[in-house]
């Protein structure tokens, strides 16, 4: 039985993540092509495309240079469509609808009525709220084209081919504001393209593993870098069943890791049956290089080549090697430009951008079609301790990016220990698996304070923390503010040299989650 897919053609819009995400939530692998893709290669290779869902996107489909479709390109694609927002508006454009600009903008909970009722809403009230973001409008469909369909002010919220599946929608169903927004995704994928919907992520890693047993030849070996965080850890331990000997895991002590974490993560690969691991001490290389370095991208510049040079000494004591290993996921290669759609660089990510290049090994990256709470669930039937399995993620480059201007030995310090209590507190709360991620930054200025009838300067500490589906973007957390008076406390009165903690009231975007 051939593996089943669902294609996300990206068209730019910043939901197209979350419409593949809601897929596989939903039990349906989905993968994310750019929509100069030609249609064609949605048919070929391994896998069994059985719908293809178009995404939305920033421009308007009239404008010069826009994405466009063609009725008959659309016509000969042989399985069901579903347009979602620009996609919807693409398809009504390509088979003669009309689409207006301007005219009928409708931005965050709308009211959707249900006109006809088809198959997609057979879970939903005839009235429901949907998530909508469009300043163009579907004013009248195409010939051939029946209304599902309207919204509030009276543009086509849903519409259908009336002989062929192909399905636009102008709301966004994959966004948790659309009342059964899930609902109609599954009636999509069930019922008009036929999926199994048992799809679970650890499908795709047994399929990538039957891969590298079947790449990596019997007498070659593999190096991994083990940074100690879930990605790293659970291709470490996936590996070495398939590999066993074969792999050697290198870890490599920045100097910038959390409180604990370097003996924590050499006795879980012990524990977890890591045969042969290397353990670099190398901190003192890394922050006499870091030292005078305030710009953030010249240190995760140095942090990411000075790895690439430890590894590569340390790989080239490993007579067989051949293969590298790394724990990149799918949103690292998206942020990195390196799949999707050519999204802009955002930051330069250590595990992708330090590739050492001078070692000519050939890249095994078993957990790159996945996220991060997809990775945490393949860790978990691995038997990797909760510890790891649901830790927060940690940034290649470490505290260096926590710390704002020099890396200095006194502000590291101060990182690690606010660092530690905010995990600390946020943990006995209860709330650290609501969160993406807690964290303190060091920032470069002090604060005048009075301590004990005495002035004393002290650093600016930032507690930052985040919800978010996937890193790409996120929301600020609203904490209960006796957490936060905790934090700040503990903060002031256990690290010392610090004399103002403050709260992150900023969502990404604008802000990075990850101060610099
Ligand atoms: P930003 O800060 O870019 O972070 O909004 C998105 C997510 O990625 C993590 N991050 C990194 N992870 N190497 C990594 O492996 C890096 O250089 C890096 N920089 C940021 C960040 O912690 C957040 O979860």
């Amino acid at each position: 039985m051939r593996p089943q897919r669902v294609l996300v053609i990206d068209f730019g819009g910043q939901y197209a993540h979350l419409i593949a995400r809601r897929c596989r939530e939903l039990g349906v692998y989905s993968e994310i092509v750019p929509f100069t893709t030609p249609l064609e290669e949605a048919f070929s290779g391994c896998y069994e495309t059985l719908g293809i869902i178009l995404s939305g996107g920033p421009r308007s489909v009239d404008d010069p240079g826009a994405p466009r479709l063609s009725a008959e390109g659309l016509s000969r694609v042989p399985v069901p469509v579903l347009g979602i927002c620009y996609g919807h508006q693409l398809i009504a454009r390509a088979f003669g609808g009309e689409v207006e600009h301007g005219s009928l903008m409708e931005y965050g909970r709308t009211s959707v009525r249900i006109v006809e009722r088809d198959v997609l809403f057979m879970d939903v009230p005839e009235q429901f709220v949907a998530w909508m973001s469009h300043a163009d409008s579907v004013v009248r469909v195409p010939p051939g084209f029946n209304v599902l369909a309207l919204t509030e002010r009276g543009a086509v919220a849903a519409m259908r081919h009336a002989e062929r599946p192909v399905y636009g929608v102008q709301f966004h169903p994959e966004v948790r504001h659309t009342q059964m927004g899930s609902a109609i995704l599954k009636r999509f994928l069930a019922d008009v393209c036929g999926f199994r919907c048992d799809w679970r992520p650890m499908d795709r890693v047994e399929e990538l593993s039957r891969e590298i047993a079947e790449t990596v030849p019997p007498d070659e070996h593999v190096v991994c870098a083990v940074s100690g965080g879930v990605d790293s850890v659970t291709t470490a331990v996936l590996l070495s069943r398939t590999l066993g000997g074969r792999l050697h895991c290198i870890f490599v002590d920045h100097g910038l890791m959390r409180k604990g974490e370097p003996e924590q993560v050499v006795s879980t690969l012990r524990r977890m049956g890591i045969i042969n691991l290397v353990f670099v001490r190398a901190a003192d290389r890394f922050l006499s290089r870091l030292k005078g370095v305030k710009d953030p991208e010249e240190k995760r510049r140095i942090i990411g080549e000075e790895f690439a040079r430890v590894f590569e000494e340390e790989a080239a004591k490993i007579p067989k090697a051949r293969w590298l290993a790394q724990g990149t996921i799918y949103p690292d290669r998206i942020e990195s430009g390196l799949a999707g759609s050519g999204s802009a660089l955002i930051k330069t990510h250590h595990n992708v951008a330090g590739l050492p290049a001078g070692l000519r090994l050939r890249l095994v990256e078993p957990l790159r079609d996945l996220y991060k709470d997809e990775v945490r669930e393949v860790a978990r039937s691995l038997g990797i301790p909760e510890e790891i399995a649901s830790r927060h993620p940690f940034p290649g480059p470490g505290l260096a990016v926590r710390i704002i201007g020099e890396v200095t030995e006194e502000k590291l310090r101060v990182c690690r220990e606010a660092n530690a209590i905010v995990e600390e507190e946020f943990k006995r709360a209860g709330v650290y698996d609501k969160v993406w991620q807690a964290f303190a930054v060091v920032t470069d200025s002090t604060w005048t304070g009075v301590m004990g009838d005495v002035r004393a300067e002290g650093y600016v500490v930032i507690v930052r923390a985040v919800e978010s589906e996937d890193g790409m973007t996120a929301d600020w957390y609203r904490p209960d503010m006796e957490l936060i008076d905790r934090i700040s406390k503990r903060i002031v009165n256990e690290v010392g040299n610090v004399t103002m903690v403050a709260y992150a009231t900023t969502p990404k975007p604008p802000s990075t989650i990850e101060p610099c």
